[in-house]
């Protein structure tokens, strides 16, 4: 084998230098580049022969599927299967990636003790935590009780970081089913760079890879993510690993949901739902059901929106608050949607349905800690807002749904016979669409102005002498 050789890369974006210099020629960032084992030189393309130097080549009528065997394996929990696209397959590098806390461990504890009992040895690789530590959560968890003696002398914990000595051990043992939590506790002796370094990332998932794909055998990594939502260390990994699935939620809320990014295997719009217990993530078949049991429908400020997961319709309601403001600049406060998003819609509703919510703090909440993405519930948050500062609650049973343009008008969106047949199927009977309304004040007209037409002319009329005072930015409708 040709002798190895390394070269720097940059930690903040990954790029190769071929010498150690201060400043990354990509990024501009300085004392980033951090040396990396690279393997030794290729041979020449014009030296390489078929069935010599490593030139294999497969006619595939000669290819042979591995028979009597599965090629994907039982997970033992509907949700996770679904979002791999029907279980997990052998020899696949699946990444886990989401915050510190989010229950990342945890989702792969239960999956350790369903291997266990099912497909036979596991070997989990606690780097971060001691096994007493992993041992004691295996004990809390769902499954536990279910799991018997037998299945649990098959869980190798291994407290270890150095993945070269993983690597022996997966080769001695030929477990089932690896897991390696986490990535940036992981590093080999060959580089000089930390754990959680992107050349030891990069080096040590590559690693466990090649391992696992060679002796085709399941393989979990854990990555931690920062709060921006970008898998920082790991992000190199995501080109290398065939299944990249993302665990978010509130670490302080009740769900979780499980989506996929990237799958080799199956579709990219797979969504499952957790509920976090004492006992670990329950998986949650009727989301929408879930989402709704607290809610506050009748009362003014909640109205209910149907969004889309991938494939998956769920049902949620927000929160809206709007209170006079003591502020020159009133406060905009949103949870589960993103500020912008709100101060554009007060200003539509400001504009197009003439509310005077200049003078007015807004507050915007998603429950159940859902983040909400999608144009789709525009309508839902401005009727909320709207709903709110006229102070008349909109009927129980109706649900919103719509895009709301800048101009105030009720825009067309994605899959809306799939979002009202699980609105139906919930018994809203009430349903604001862009196929019944075409703009937002027909709408805030027909259910919150008929019983309150005086305040919300008063409204107005203080809009209007707000604005004037304000310097007239918003509001001159
Ligand atoms: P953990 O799986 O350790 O998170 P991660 O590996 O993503 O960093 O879980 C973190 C949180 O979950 C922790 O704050 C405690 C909580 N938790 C429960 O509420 N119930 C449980 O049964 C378990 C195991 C954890
Ligand atoms: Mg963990």
């Amino acid at each position: 084998m040709a002798k190895s050789k390394t070269v720097y890369i940059c930690q903040g974006c990954g790029i190769e230098h071929s010498k150690w210099q201060g400043q990354c020629i990509q990024c501009g960032e300085w004392n980033t580049l951090v040396e990396t084992v690279v393997a030794g030189k290729s041979p020449k393309p014009k030296d390489v022969q078929i069935g010599k130097m490593g030139g294999k080549v497969y006619v595939l009528s000669e290819v042979k599927a591995v028979k009597g065997v599965k090629r994907r394996l039982e997970v033992g929990s509907r949700e996770l299967s679904q979002v791999l696209g029907g279980g997990l397959v052998r020899g696949s590098g699946v990444l886990l990636a989401g915050e510190p806390g989010i229950g990342k461990s945890t989702l792969l504890s239960q999956s350790t003790l369903f291997f266990a009992s099912k497909h036979g040895k596991v070997l989990y690789v606690c780097g971060e935590e001691s096994v007493e530590q992993v041992k004691m959560r295996l004990e809390r968890l769902i499954g536990y009780k279910k799991t018997s003696k037998a299945a649990q002398r098959q869980i190798m914990l291994m407290p270890e970081t150095d993945v070269d000595v993983v690597i022996g051990i997966i080769e001695q043992e030929n477990p089932s089913l690896v897991i390696v939590d986490s990535i940036q506790a992981m590093v080999t002796t060959d580089l000089a760079g930390m754990a959680g370094s992107v050349g030891q990332v990069r080096e040590s998932g590559n690693r466990l890879l090649n391992v696992c794909k060679r002796a085709n055998i399941p393989l979990y990594i854990v990555g931690h993510v920062t709060k921006g939502g970008a898998i920082a260390g790991p992000k190199v990994l995501e080109h290398m690993v065939d299944v990249v699935v993302e665990l978010t939620g509130e670490r302080m809320g009740r769900f979780r949901l499980l989506r996929t990014v990237k799958n080799r295997f199956g579709p990219t719009d797979e969504v499952g739902v957790y509920e976090m217990s004492d006992a670990g993530l329950v998986e949650v078949t009727d989301a929408s059901k879930a989402f709704l049991e607290e809610s506050q429908r009748g009362v003014a400020g909640s109205v209910v929106v149907a969004l889309m997961e991938g494939t998956r319709v769920m049902l949620t309601e927000v929160q809206a608050l709007v209170t006079p403001s003591q502020l020159v600049v009133p406060r905009r406060v949103a949870e589960g949607v993103g500020v912008q998003r709100v101060q554009l819609l007060a200003a539509v509703l400001t504009k197009s349905c003439r509310l005077g919510l200049s003078g007015s703090d807004i507050f915007v909440k998603v429950t159940g800690g859902l983040k909400v993405l999608e144009p789709a519930a525009d309508l839902g948050i401005a009727l909320a807002i709207a709903s709110s500062f006229i102070n008349i609650a909109l009927p129980k049973k109706s649900i919103a749904v719509g895009e709301v343009g800048l101009l105030g008008e009720v825009r067309q969106v994605a899959g809306l016979k799939k979002r009202l047949g699980e609105a139906r199927k919930m018994g809203f009977t009430q349903v604001m669409t862009p196929e019944k309304y075409k703009r937002l004040n027909q709408v805030v007209s027909k259910y919150l102005r008929g019983t309150a037409g005086s305040k919300a002319k008063h409204t107005t009329r203080q809009a209007r002498r707000g604005e004037s005072t304000r310097g007239g930015s918003i509001g001159r409708g």
